[in-house]
């Protein structure tokens, strides 16, 4: 499923056959190893196109290594991006328009702390589900949204289930979402309220495209009582509210660099700060701190194979691409 969407996604979104850039004839190595690559992400190309994604391939294989080779906190290496160009990526797998993230009113109040130095709810018990993938839609934001509420539900004494993203696509238009272009979790989480529960995965598969609204009441597993929205720029509330409460849905901005990610604490000196900047939403599972360096753990929707198993870590305490500036978690009705 995901190669045939990927290849629809391609064809439909590259803006007539790909130009071939003119530089440095690739090596038999490097051919091979793109090769190898390829088929180890089921890709596919035309001979028209195979050129241009061979040069981007080799393009992020340069990066990587000059990024590895310095001194960082994190580090890079190839995945199932490497052969897009970020425009491309930007299209099918990020907000293409700014969210109402600053709109979104902050109610939660914070306490003094102290807090404990780290925690990770994959290790306090079965509390998070395993990591999913988006596949080409911008809809990362139904990922952060399940991911919250599933945890919610499973921390409130439940069991672990597993929700449907696919409605928060097809469902949720009236709370300012936009199905594969984008959406909030904060405003998904008042769908959800409002709607009076979600779906299971198994009852509403994802597709990971837009569709038509087939919410059947009856089928309801899992329900949202009240939504907490974190302050604008209360990273400190975020921490709080990892320790004590829930994991969170944030958003932030992700730039090439991040797309490159492997493993290590990410930090960045390209992305912006600001919530009209963010354009993913994912889920803070915990937090911890390395060589005096504090870090968020984060739960994406790019697949198991993507990261750290799916995750990564980010900087915490400076609003590292914008993270605080809209975060929020729900509280489940058990
Ligand atoms: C690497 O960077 C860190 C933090 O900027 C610095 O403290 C350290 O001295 C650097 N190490 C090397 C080998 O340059
Ligand atoms: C939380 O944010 C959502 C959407 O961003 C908004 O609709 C809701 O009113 C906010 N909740 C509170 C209690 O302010
Ligand atoms: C932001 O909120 C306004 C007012 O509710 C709405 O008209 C607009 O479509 C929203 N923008 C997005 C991107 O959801």
């Amino acid at each position: 499923m995901w190669a045939s969407l990927w290849l629809l996604c391609v064809g439909a979104l590259l803006p007539g056959p790909p130009a071939c850039h003119a530089s440095t004839p690739a090596s038999t190595r490097e051919t091979l190893h793109f090769k190898s690559w390829l088929s180890q992400h089921q890709k596919q190309y035309s001979a028209e196109e195979y050129p241009q994604r061979l040069h981007n391939f080799l393009r992020a294989r340069r990066t990587i290594s000059r990024h590895n080779s310095g001194n960082h906190t994190f580090q890079m290496g190839l995945n199932q991006f490497s052969d897009m160009t970020f425009d491309e990526i930007r299209r099918m797998y990020l907000w293409t328009q700014p969210q109402n993230c600053s709109a979104t009113r902050g109610n939660y109040v914070r306490g003094t702390g102290p807090y404990p130095p780290s925690m990770d709810w994959r290790k306090k018990g079965k509390f998070v589900s395993p990591v999913k993938n988006q596949g080409s839609c911008g809809s990362c934001w139904t990922f952060s949204t399940t991911g919250a509420l599933e945890s919610a539900v499973a921390i409130a004494g439940g069991k672990l289930l597993s929700l449907a993203e696919q409605q928060l696509v097809d469902c949720a238009q009236a709370f300012n979402n936009h199905g594969c272009q984008g959406g909030l979790p904060s405003q998904a989480f008042e769908y959800i309220h409002y709607n009076k529960g979600i779906m299971g995965e198994d009852a509403y598969p994802y597709r990971g495209q837009d569709g038509r609204c087939k919410f059947q009441p009856e089928k309801a597993i899992a329900f949202v009582n009240d939504v907490v929205n974190i302050t604008l720029n209360d990273e400190e509330a975020m921490v709080e509210a990892v320790a004590f409460h829930n994991p969170v849905s944030f958003a932030f901005e992700v730039t090439d660099d991040f797309m490159m990610y492997r493993k290590g604490i990410y930090s960045s000196t390209s992305c912006h700060k600001t919530p009209d900047k963010v354009n993913h939403a994912v889920l803070a599972v915990g937090y911890g701190e390395k060589d005096g360096v504090p870090y968020w753990i984060v739960k994406n929707s790019w697949g198991p194979y993507w990261g750290m198993n799916g995750y990564f870590l980010i900087e915490r305490g400076k609003n590292m691409c914008g993270l605080a500036a809209c975060a929020s978690y729900p509280i489940p009705q058990v």
